[in-house]
């Protein structure tokens, strides 16, 4: 046998090497023209199908939200609200805030009794609990101004779906049946979504005939028939049945808005995102200006100093959010402050690199969190370069639990997000401030953060999660990943999380997520940390690879979603 000598051997090792995208997690979905991430694979085979007949970001975005309303019922709704970032091709932007508003009935007090006490589950289960929804009027909008399809083009996707059922997968099999304890509670929901205590399997076809009847509706008479037609006359029998406040007028005068977008760089990329009444986009851009001012990438990733810095920036941007922030449309809120390098600067210097800062002593409170997972969000980029990042909620998983009897959706229990008690925690722990009370016609603060980066003036990132609060830190967590680390789409996702929102004062952080010597090393430097680890996120994203104009898709790989694209 002829011997081979070493350097052939090297040479092939050197071979095997991996290119410089790769990751242990796998790598995004690639595609030439159009893509759509969304949490499950009908909604973005929907999207890809409308870009495919000639239809831009913004018709796919309209025909997907519509879609996971019948798809994914948790979080994909008509009954709750959210917000559409958008960026076309020319380099417009705006935001369509099509957050739920309170009802002209609602007060301050509402959901407190005599003695000031918060009434339990009052702002979280059932008809007081819904503010009113927003999605339709939202999803019109955007159509309407920057979009090129018929709202009936953009509705019949789901109309069909609704109608003909979908194949139920594994994970909304199981999302149904951990439900059961809150839908069961409605008879609506119980027969719909329990069909009456039988529970769906998967792999069963979930058919919605309600909810087909309902986009049938909207097809045949417009977006306003859900405020003003037959839709509405069932929204209202359904409050009047369950004791709800929202009116005719309530749902009548219901305004889908547009607003600037937010914007700022972070080491020379272009960063566009939600104002408020999202809360996402200022502490976002608060934490990166916070971080800016470090090396993180000399830190290593997850290390025990990158995790303080990052725990540091935010606890003090949602020290401020508690502080400062709910509807601008009835608070001042110093968005110009809490957004400037100099304030950012400023709040640096009281980071000690070695101590965590306890947060009481940046405010007072207490609070204990709570967790619920549902919200959605999707992105879609198409052939033109027109970029749409949307996140939309019924708040908590499937919402008050309510369903409109005989139009097959559920209502939201958006009025948590408002501050019921100042200084009492809502769902997800959060304390809030009197800027986010509750009053007639105001949206409740939002944490979701639909955001768009932009490299060389280009769109290079789209990206947004589900998860209360943990939403502004996942997207900043994959924001850093992919600009400070270099990280592939598919990896910057998958990277374990951390969490800290000023109160409680504890890290949360994902199951495997840090290693034992770096908690330790962060419990010595006294930061705590919650007792149970929990998954957080559900990021859907989409880059534009500037060297190829390939659109790379990734889905968190947390949950279901997958990216589809052609
Ligand atoms: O607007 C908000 O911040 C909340 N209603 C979002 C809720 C949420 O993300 C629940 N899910 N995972």
């Amino acid at each position: 046998m002829k011997k081979r000598g070493l350097l052939p051997i090297l040479m092939l090792l050197v071979m095997l090497e991996p290119p410089p995208t790769s990751a242990f997690v796998g790598q995004p979905v690639r595609a030439r023209h159009g893509l759509v991430a969304s949490t499950h694979e009908v909604a973005s085979r929907v999207g890809v199908e409308i870009l495919q007949r000639g239809g831009n970001a913004v018709d796919a975005a309209v025909a997907v939200a519509l879609a996971l309303a019948v798809v994914h019922p948790a979080a994909g709704n008509l009954g709750g609200g959210g917000f559409m970032l958008i960026r076309l091709a020319d380099g417009r932007t705006t935001v369509i805030d099509y957050r739920e508003m309170a009802p002209a009935r609602a007060h301050r007090d509402m959901y407190v009794d005599e003695k000031g006490e918060i009434i339990p589950e009052a702002s979280t289960v059932g008809h007081r609990a819904v503010a009113v929804p927003g999605t339709v009027a939202g999803l019109a909008l955007a159509l309407e101004k920057y979009g090129t399809m018929s709202w009936a083009d953009v509705c019949r996707p789901a109309e069909r779906l609704a109608r003909e059922g979908v194949v139920l997968t594994h994970a909304e099999a199981e999302s149904l049946k951990r439900a059961a304890q809150l839908l069961s509670r409605f008879p609506e929901s119980r027969r719909i979504f329990l069909r009456d205590g039988r529970y769906y399997e998967e792999g069963e076809i979930f058919r919605q005939p309600e909810l087909a009847e309902t986009l049938r509706r909207l097809i045949e008479h417009g977006p306003r028939e859900f405020y003003e037609g037959e839709t509405a006359r069932r929204i209202l029998a359904e409050m009047e049945a369950g004791g709800g406040v929202i009116t005719l007028d309530d749902l009548r005068n219901y305004r889908a808005i547009e607003r600037e977008p937010l914007r700022t760089t972070y080491r020379g990329y272009e960063l566009i995102t939600v104002p408020p009444p999202s809360s996402g986009g200022v502490a976002l851009i608060e934490m990166l200006h916070i971080l800016e001012g470090f090396d993180l990438r000399a830190l290593g990733h997850n290390s025990a100093d990158y995790v303080h810095l990052l725990v540091e920036a935010m606890r003090r941007a949602f020290a401020d959010r508690a502080q400062f922030l709910g509807d601008p449309d009835f608070a001042r809120i110093p968005v110009k402050g809490l957004t400037s390098r100099r304030y950012a600067e400023a709040l640096r210097q009281t980071i000690d690199p070695k101590r965590a800062t306890p947060s009481a002593t940046l405010s007072g409170g207490d609070a204990f969190a709570y967790e619920s997972e549902h919200t959605t969000h999707f992105t879609v980029v198409d052939a033109a370069g027109n970029v749409v990042a949307n996140t939309y909620t019924l708040n908590g998983s499937y919402g008050s639990g309510v369903t409109v009897r005989g139009a097959g959706f559920l209502l939201n229990n958006e009025m948590d997000d408002f501050t019921s008690k100042p200084g009492a925690p809502n769902m997800f722990g959060l304390l809030q401030s009197e800027a986010n009370q509750i009053a007639p016609r105001k949206r409740p603060l939002s944490a979701m953060t639909p955001t768009i980066v932009l490299k060389d003036g280009k769109p290079w990132l789209a990206l947004g999660s589900p998860g209360g609060p943990t939403i502004i830190n996942t997207v900043l967590q994959i924001i850093l990943n992919a600009i400070d680390f270099g990280m592939n789409l598919q990896q910057a996702l998958a990277m374990p999380r951390v969490h800290h929102q000023w109160m409680p004062d504890q890290i949360v952080y994902e199951p495997f997520g840090l290693s034992r010597d770096t908690i330790e090393a962060l419990r010595a430097r006294g930061h705590a940390f919650t007792e149970r680890p929990r998954y957080m996120g559900d990021a859907q994203a989409i880059m534009i690879e500037p060297e190829t104009g390939m659109r790379l898709g990734a889905s968190d790989p947390r949950r279901d979603g997958k990216p589809v694209g052609y």
